[in-house]
């Protein structure tokens, strides 16, 4: 009894770290009413987070090479279902609260920025993500479930893309406001070369 105890605290405990950004958004909406530009920092850190879950639902595989512990593992299913939720959040903001959605403009707006597109193929993607990510649809799915849920790593790249071009900067020329989807970049980076398979036999060996 103890023990399964134990073992629901953090996955409890994700949950609550996964909504707390909301609760936040939340409290400063009472406080501040968002500043002087509610719905863009509305839009703003909706995507931030969903940008961050993300990354952090990327991390639980090499956390668990680099400590040892399985119980990163469980975290990695709500943790991107949660980035799917503030995505979701992001996308109702930028139709609802910015464009009234008003098509005509959201249309126009989508021909000429890039950025949009990109993050449309971002969500479409977490959409299919969070569709098949039950156990039932697993089983399902067999070998394809493993191949649609490997498109996590380039999802993640569209919505560094994404990041980078809203800003109005320029990933390539480094030039711009482009600090924080660097950052971003980097961990993908990180992440990514902590899942060779080399270096997790190499990690594995040295614990
Ligand atoms: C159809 C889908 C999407 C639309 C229409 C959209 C729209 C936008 C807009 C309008 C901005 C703000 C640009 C500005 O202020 O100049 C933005 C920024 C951003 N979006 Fe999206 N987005 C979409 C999908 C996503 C997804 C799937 C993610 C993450 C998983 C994401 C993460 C971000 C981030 C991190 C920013 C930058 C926020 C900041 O500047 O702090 N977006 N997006």
């Amino acid at each position: 009894m103890k023990t399964s105890r134990a073992r629901r605290f953090p996955q409890v405990l994700i949950h609550v770290v996964a909504l707390l950004p909301l609760l936040w958004l939340a409290a400063e909406g009472l406080i501040t009413g968002w500043g002087f530009n509610p719905v863009q920092t509305l839009e703003h850190r909706t995507g931030d987070w969903a940008l961050i879950l993300l990354l952090a639902s990327l991390a639980c595989t090499p956390l668990r090479t680099l400590s040892g512990w399985s119980g990163f593992t469980p975290w990695r299913r709500p943790l991107g279902i949660y980035a799917f939720v503030y995505a979701a959040l992001h996308l109702l903001v930028f139709l609802i609260l910015d464009y009234g959605l008003v098509w005509g403009q959201i249309l126009e707006l989508l021909l000429n920025k890039l950025y949009l597109w990109l993050g449309l193929a971002a969500f479409l993607i977490l959409i299919a993500l969070a569709v098949t990510s039950t156990n039932a649809a697993q089983r399902k799915m067999k070998r394809s479930w493993n191949r649609l849920h490997a498109l996590v790593y380039p999802l993640a790249i569209l919505v560094i893309l994404h990041y980078a071009l809203s800003l109005k900067g320029d990933l390539f020329r480094l030039s711009g406001q482009i600090f924080w989807p660097l950052v971003a970049l980097g961990v993908w980076i990180l992440l990514m070369t902590l899942r060779l398979t080399s270096l997790r036999r190499w990690i594995s060996h040295l614990r």
